[in-house]
């Protein structure tokens, strides 16, 4: 039986893979005073239908359950975030920081970067709606990135603002909300699309792509928000992390304001992330009775692997994490079957005590056993034989070896293999 195209196995390396990444975007979002949450994986087809909108409708993973319900699996998680926020914003202190890092799922076609599944961080920052949190966030994008190895010569994060794109809508006639969400997607899609289909598009507004080209060769002075914000970004020494890019709109429909996508500095990959503001979504999605500002970004396991594969930095820092993982940190080797009992005691008692211990479950030569050690990627080897109840205690990586007794063994093996509780 073949994989489903876009699906992935997640074989014990591609595990520690995305552990790794799992657990370094954990880290940083609670460096930055994010809390945890998460959301059903399946929700009414409506809320994305409603909400999201642009291309991801057409890419919703999308069926009628038995009990007729039409649902879709997440896509993306902003609607939901909203849904939870709104049913309980009474409750959260504001401004609300929460994340998430789960999977999602789009109907998209397979090709390098994009997946039918994929992880996710979303980090989302709601209830407040100054340039100050504009910079956290942007900040905190670039600093996930940073402690993945990755510096400013490997990615840049390219902001604009729609508030802009507006201005210039609104200085070619009169449009509403369906006629800017319209034109916002003709200038999503013009580095995608060939000049002459984005010319036909524009017709439909009465402009020009000319006028378009020029508008982001020379914004002037529509992109005051962008301004504010690099000026706080310089103020945390954040400088050549970031530029102003026009042609950013994002393709999701309940952006409003700033928004930004990060990219690799080569640009042979596509988008590690995207976000920006949507402080119109809680009021849309609660007819007005719940009114508070937000922004948030989502960043994908898929690209972001890539970029990491790309650098040999970002390469080594997923290597070493990945190889203090390993599968036991103390292997005890069996040299007298007749000790097997003493054996099992101790493996017992050392696992109890956060140790991750492997032994031969049979019998088995005493050089097949340190081949087995050496496997399970552990840095010290047990050997109980004749000599019980004193014991060898050999460091595989030196291949020094002493005799120790029983009860002095716990901290012999601390010592010997320093940090072996990591999570
Ligand atoms: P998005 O731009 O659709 O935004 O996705 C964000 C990131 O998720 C992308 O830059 C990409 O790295 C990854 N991604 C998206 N689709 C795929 C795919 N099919 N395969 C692999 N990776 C993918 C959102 O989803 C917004 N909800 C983010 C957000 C949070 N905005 C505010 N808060």
């Amino acid at each position: 039986m073949q994989l489903l195209p876009g699906f992935r196995d997640f074989y014990p390396e591609d595990c520690a893979r995305r552990n790794y990444i799992i657990a370094t975007w954990r880290e940083v979002a609670r460096r930055y005073g994010f809390v945890e949450f998460d959301g059903p994986m399946l929700e009414p087809v409506e809320l994305y239908k409603k909400k999201s909108g642009g291309e991801l409708v057409g890419q919703l993973f999308d069926f009628t359950d038995k009990g007729e319900r039409h649902v879709a699996l997440r896509p993306e998680m902003t609607p939901t975030l909203a849904r939870m926020i709104i049913a309980r914003e009474r409750d959260f202190k504001k401004p609300i920081k929460w994340f998430c890092a789960p999977q999602f799922f789009r109907y998209e076609k397979q090709q390098r970067g994009r997946l039918r599944e994929f992880g996710q961080l979303n980090c989302d920052l709601i209830g407040e709606s100054s340039v100050a949190a504009d910079a956290e966030m942007v900040a905190l994008a670039i600093d996930m990135l940073r402690a993945f190895g990755l510096s400013g010569e490997d990615f840049v994060v390219r902001v604009s603002d729609r508030d802009a794109w507006k201005a210039f809508l609104d200085a070619h006639g009169s449009f509403d909300e369906a006629g800017l969400a319209a034109f916002l997607q003709v200038v999503d899609k013009m580095e995608r699309n060939k000049p002459e289909v984005t010319e036909t598009a524009l017709k439909a507004f009465g402009i020009s792509l000319e006028e378009v080209r020029a508008f982001i060769a020379n914004p002037g002075t529509h992109f005051e928000r962008f301004n504010a914000l690099a000026a706080e970004l310089d103020a945390r020494g954040l400088k050549g992390f970031y530029q102003l890019d026009p042609t950013i709109v994002r393709g999701l429909a309940y952006y409003t304001g700033l928004v930004f996508e990060v990219f690799d500095r080569k640009k042979t990959l596509r988008a590690v992330a995207g976000g920006g503001r949507y402080d119109n979504l809680m009021s849309a999605m609660s007819d007005g009775k719940v009114t508070l500002p937000a922004i948030g970004f989502g960043m994908g396991d898929v690209v972001l692997g890539e970029l990491i594969d790309a650098t040999p930095a970002a390469a080594e820092k997923m290597k070493t994490w990945i190889a203090q993982r390993h599968a036991a940190d103390v292997y005890i080797v069996i040299a007298n079957e007749a000790r097997r009992v003493n054996a099992l005691g101790l493996v017992q008692q050392l696992r109890g005590m956060g140790f991750r211990v492997d032994y031969p479950l049979s019998a088995a030569k005493v050089g097949k056993q340190f081949q087995n050690a050496e496997q399970a990627g552990a840095r010290c080897a047990v050997v109980i034989g004749d000599e019980w109840p004193q014991i060898k205690l050999k460091t595989l990586a030196t291949r020094d070896e002493c005799i120790v007794a029983l009860d002095e063994l716990p901290a012999r093996l601390d010592s010997a293999s320093p940090g072996f509780l990591v999570s």
